[in-house]
């Protein structure tokens, strides 16, 4: 099973608004085929791997591992447990139960009708975890959210600036932590960034220094502050503005009306409805604050740098220990999971 993780999070950043999933077939406990889910709309883990398999009349004696159980319906493509059963197999092994409405139970149903034996909650907290933004969005009905700042070591995320004073963001973590983060954001649906921060900053949002799909931009700017220049507004990219103001923006970028009483939840909402699945939120404080506050948050992944700034713009605050912690170059990294959101409650 952690090969089928280990082959699942390839997919990662490539299958949304899919899980990520893999599969295994063994013989005689020996792997004779694998395979992974590639992309939205392409042949699912389980099929790669039959296909995989270079004597097809081992099948019936073979075990399929999959973290994920075997669709039962007609998406995109015919349902794996179908497949499972025209090919013979034997045994199968799964991780995690799927959500989605149209499968919920029906693949292990199938194929325990046809006489295959099948084993379910095979290492299920690593299936669910390796799976949170797919699992997340189908149990919550909104997208998994990771917050992501870096601090100083006195606890600020910026000096005191003008807004617009087109010096740019002082930068607070090393080069391998800016690289990482080009990577997270390669692996996430969508980024979203408060209006404050694109007035300082100007950011494109996008994915430089690591390959992947840029995600879709999103930001906050219930007043229209946003000057048409803002690189987000490029057109350039899937953006989204939730804005109380009228705007007509060219290429890609879409407004959503958000007026003054518009909240954090209903944010969420309109996302899950677009088939948001993640949100990795880049600040600024208030942005991060409001998520915070709202408890509509999942991660929150802080780096803390070596330098002092003595005063500023105040990080965001977790009154709790992290869960994690690591070394990258110069930097500290720690992070957090929100134990009330965390559907194994690890
Ligand atoms: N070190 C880091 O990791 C990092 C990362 C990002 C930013 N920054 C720094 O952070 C500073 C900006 O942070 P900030 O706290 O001043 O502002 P911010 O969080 O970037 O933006 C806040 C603004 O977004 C709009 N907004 C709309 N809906 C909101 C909601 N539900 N919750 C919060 N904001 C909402 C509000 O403007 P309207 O009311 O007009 O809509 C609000 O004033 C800059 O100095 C930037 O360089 C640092």
């Amino acid at each position: 099973m952690r090969r089928c993780f280990e082959l699942a999070r390839k997919g990662l950043g490539m299958t949304l608004a899919n899980p990520i999933v893999g599969a295994v077939i063994v013989y005689k406990d020996r792997i004779i085929g694998e395979g992974y889910h590639h992309e939205f709309g392409g042949p699912h883990a389980e099929v790669n791997a039959i296909r995989s398999v270079k004597d097809p009349s081992l099948l019936s004696q073979s075990t399929l591992y999959c973290n994920l159980e075997p669709c039962s319906h007609h998406g995109k493509t015919p349902p794996c447990s179908m497949l499972i059963q025209q090919k013979n197999l034997k045994r199968v092994v799964v991780s995690n139960l799927d959500p989605f409405p149209s499968v919920n139970g029906k693949g292990i149903k199938h194929m325990l009708d046809a006489g295959i034996e099948v084993e379910t909650a095979c290492l299920e907290e690593e299936g669910a975890h390796i799976n949170r933004r797919f699992l997340h969005y189908i149990n919550y009905r909104r997208p998994y959210v990771i917050l992501k700042w870096a601090q100083t070591a006195d606890g600020y995320i910026d000096l005191e600036r003008e807004l617009g004073d087109q010096e740019g963001p002082r930068w607070i973590s090393d080069e391998v932590s800016r690289t990482l983060v080009h990577k997270w954001r390669s692996e996430e649906s969508a980024i979203m960034v408060g209006t404050n921060t694109i007035l300082s900053d100007n950011p494109s949002l996008n994915v430089r220094r690591w390959s992947g799909d840029n995600p879709v931009r999103i930001t906050l700017d219930r007043n229209g502050r946003l000057p048409e220049s803002a690189q987000i507004l490029d057109g350039k990219q899937e953006t989204i503005v939730f804005t109380g103001v009228q705007q007509n923006y060219a290429g890609k970028t879409h407004t959503v009306h958000a007026d003054p009483s518009y909240e954090m939840v209903d944010v969420m909402e309109e996302l899950f409805d677009r088939r948001i699945v993640s949100v990795f939120v880049e600040g600024g404080a208030r942005l991060h604050s409001s998520f915070l506050e709202s408890g509509l948050w999942d991660e929150a992944r802080v780096f803390t740098g070596k330098m002092l700034f003595t005063q500023g713009v105040k990080a965001p605050e977790i009154d709790e220990k992290p869960d994690e912690s690591l070394k990258i170059g110069d930097t500290k990294l720690d992070v957090y999971r929100n134990k009330m959101t965390d559907l194994h409650g690890s």
